[in-house]
């Protein structure tokens, strides 16, 4: 068996993989090690989730640390000087959250200050900046299990920059998935001695606790809940449902080294899976290549747990978010969702997806697609990238040309790998997870040293969804229906009823107010009431035709913000207020978005606000 050696771009250091055949213990059992199982976090993080994290527990005493997990080798630790630095913790120090570590305080720490790491440990998925992490080793305890001496970097000050130049404090560390070899990281500090720390997996499988040094990932997800599923040398069966698409080579490149893992993306599409389509079209394909030539007929993207958004050309960005009632965000580059637009909770409810077509295989004559359901992609901006929690779309079109899918889209996929499959050059795989409806029972299976094959569960991946997801009801057969104009269907139209209707189903509407002008044939619209108290939830809305509106009149509030915002002059109908552009009376094309509710005076629309 041949050692795997490589260089970093850094010319004092050398990494080597040895090989750990001789410590492992290799008993006759006659049944293989079987998967080993993560212990996650029962708090979930932000800033741009709710995400899931593995819990681990670090140090002696023992630090409980919470980290996503992605990457490879080392795992990376915040440590708490980045809450004592006021440039990048000016107020509170959000990094406290999902635990700090403490070297000082483990009495198994061992720090080597050469042993440098990366700075971005999101590995281009976020803009990062900061010095370079301190290599180090200590032992994790992780699951039913302990790593002694694993492989870490600990990082003191490295912060996310955003467009608008705002700079944000990172929160959460990861948790290494692995490398090619066995287990072992051996670095070389010229004449200085070895230091040798263990790579988990490979560790867990040196020693004969796992079959292979291997991982199977479902991140799910917090919003509809998805539990999480992380094994070692192994994976939950349940969470694959249909074809299976086999990467040969690295999942992932070490820090710095020539990135691998790669996978075509052919196209990206909206599909409508049940019901009718909040759209006026069934489905909307070529998705990916809209508006930008140069796109090619792929893009090379790779999957990165470790960081949160859709990176993608901002070309991509754009004809997705046609679709999609969303407001750029050039100080953070991201989108956030209009939320009193009727197509918001049409579209987050229904049942509809997002859809990533792959080269399956590596395969020209193959694909494969996974289907991110909308209800995913209504993520949540947190501070302190919002002061207030406002819902946002992930696409993120300020890739830099790195173009990879982060957390937003690991909801719905499972990611595993093998490295030591393929002649120890690894083989990595990419399938449709399923939603909510999960079973319980978890169908853990192991995975073999060489094996380069796993196989699906018999679930039904649209059934997954049934109860978390709202199929459309089918248009009212009242002629051709412009369903852009935004019915919510899942208020059927009564004909009879002209007064009141009972909008939105339970639960979907929680917390968020539908105040919107909204079209069928001879448009309706919908007002809601102000909310005032918890025995006012259920809401009254009055449908209207527009016909019988009173003219709109210039509007005599005089509130600044209002203006600014919606254009000056405003009018009012009904108590509502419209901008001239969005005159209701005149209307025809898009659903309008009036402003009914004002509290103290002010228009209730999200306040976004970077610190
Ligand atoms: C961990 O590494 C240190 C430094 O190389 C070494 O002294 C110690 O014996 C190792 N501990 C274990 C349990 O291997
Ligand atoms: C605080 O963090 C910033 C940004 O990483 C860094 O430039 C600065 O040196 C740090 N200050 C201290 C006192 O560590
Ligand atoms: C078009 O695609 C190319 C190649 O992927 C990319 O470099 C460029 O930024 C894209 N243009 C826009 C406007 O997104
Ligand atoms: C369908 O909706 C899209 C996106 O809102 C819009 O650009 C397009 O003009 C609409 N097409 C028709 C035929 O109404
Ligand atoms: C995927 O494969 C199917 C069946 O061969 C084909 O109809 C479809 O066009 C392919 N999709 C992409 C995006 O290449
Ligand atoms: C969308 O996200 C917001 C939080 O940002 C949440 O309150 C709301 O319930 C979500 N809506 C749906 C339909 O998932």
């Amino acid at each position: 068996m041949r050692d795997h050696a490589f260089s970093f771009s850094f010319p004092w250091l050398a990494v080597l993989f040895a090989n750990l055949g001789l410590i492992a213990t290799p008993t006759a059992a006659d049944t293989p090690p079987g998967p080993f199982a993560m212990e996650w976090s029962t708090t979930n993080f932000g800033p741009d989730g709710p995400w899931h994290a593995v819990q681990v527990y670090i140090g002696t005493p023992q630090q409980p640390i919470s980290l996503y997990p992605g990457g490879t080798l080392r795992s990376h630790f915040l440590t708490p000087q980045i809450c004592s630095n006021k440039t990048l913790s000016p107020g509170s120090c959000y990094a406290t959250v999902g635990g700090l570590y403490n070297s000082n305080s483990s009495s198994t720490a061992f720090i080597n200050s050469k042993f440098s790491a990366f700075t971005d440990f999101s590995h281009g998925g976020l803009r990062v900046r900061g010095p370079a992490g301190i290599g180090a080793l200590d032992d994790i305890r992780i699951g039913q299990g302990a790593v002694p001496n694993a492989t870490i970097a600990i990082h003191n000050d490295v912060e996310s920059i955003y467009p608008g130049g705002a700079t944000q404090a990172l929160q959460v560390g990861t948790l290494g998935l692995g490398y090619l070899g066995t287990g072992q990281l051996q670095s070389f500090t010229g004449t200085a001695s070895a230091l040798s720390g263990n790579v988990i997996p490979g560790y867990l499988k040196a020693m004969n606790i796992t079959s292979s040094n291997s991982f199977g990932l479902h991140i799910g997800s917090v919003r509809p809940k998805i539990p999480s599923s992380l094994y070692f040398g192994g994976y939950d069966q349940n969470r694959i449902c249909g074809n299976v698409s086999s990467q040969q080579g690295p999942f992932a490149n070490i820090d710095g080294d020539v990135p691998s893992g790669f996978i075509d993306l052919l196209d990206i599409s909206i599909n409508v899976i049940d019901g009718s389509s909040p759209w006026n079209t069934s489905s909307i394909n070529g998705i990916l290549t809209s508006g930008n030539s140069s796109v090619g007929s792929s893009l090379s993207v790779v999957m990165l747990p470790e960081a949160p958004y859709l990176n993608l050309p901002k070309s991509t960005c754009d004809a997705i978010i046609a679709w999609l009632p969303v407001t750029y965000q050039p100080n953070i580059g991201l989108y956030t969702w209009n939320i009193d637009d009727p197509q918001y909770l049409k579209i987050v409810s229904s049942a509809s997806a997002l859809s990533f077509a792959f080269r399956k295989d590596q395969l020209n004559s193959q694909n494969i697609t996974i289907n991110v359901p909308f209800s995913l992609l209504n993520l949540t901006l947190e501070a302190p990238l919002s002061k207030n929690p406002i819902p946002y779309f992930p696409c993120n079109a300020q890739s830099y040309g790195k173009y990879s899918l982060g957390r937003a889209f690991l909801q719905a996929a499972f990611i595993g790998a093998n490295w030591n499959a393929n002649n120890n050059q690894g083989t990595w795989w990419l399938a449709q997870a399923p939603g909510p409806n999960i079973p319980s029972q978890s169908s853990a299976k192991t995975i073999l040293d060489q094996d380069s094959a796993i196989s699906a569960s018999d679930n039904d991946w649209a059934a997954s969804w049934k109860g978390a997801w709202t199929a459309l009801a089918n248009t009212p057969t009242q002629g051709p229906v412009d369903l852009s104009s935004g019915i919510l269907a899942t208020e059927a139209v009564d004909e009879e009823d002209n007064g009141i209707s009972t909008p939105v189903k339970g639960g979907i509407g929680a917390g968020v107010g539908i105040c919107a002008l909204v079209g069928v044939g001879a448009a309706f619209f919908f007002i809601k009431r102000r909310r005032r108290s918890a025995a006012a939830a259920a809401t009254i809305a009055a449908k209207l035709e527009v016909e019988s509106l009173p003219p709109p009149v210039p509007s005599k509030n005089n509130d600044k913000q209002l203006a600014e915002i919606y254009g000056n002059p405003l009018y009012e109908v009904q108590g509502c207020y419209y901008n001239e552009r969005f005159r209701p009376a005149e209307s025809h094309d898009r659903p309008q978005t009036p402003i009914c509710e004002l509290a103290e005076g002010r228009a209730k629309q999200p306040v976004y606000e970077l610190r």
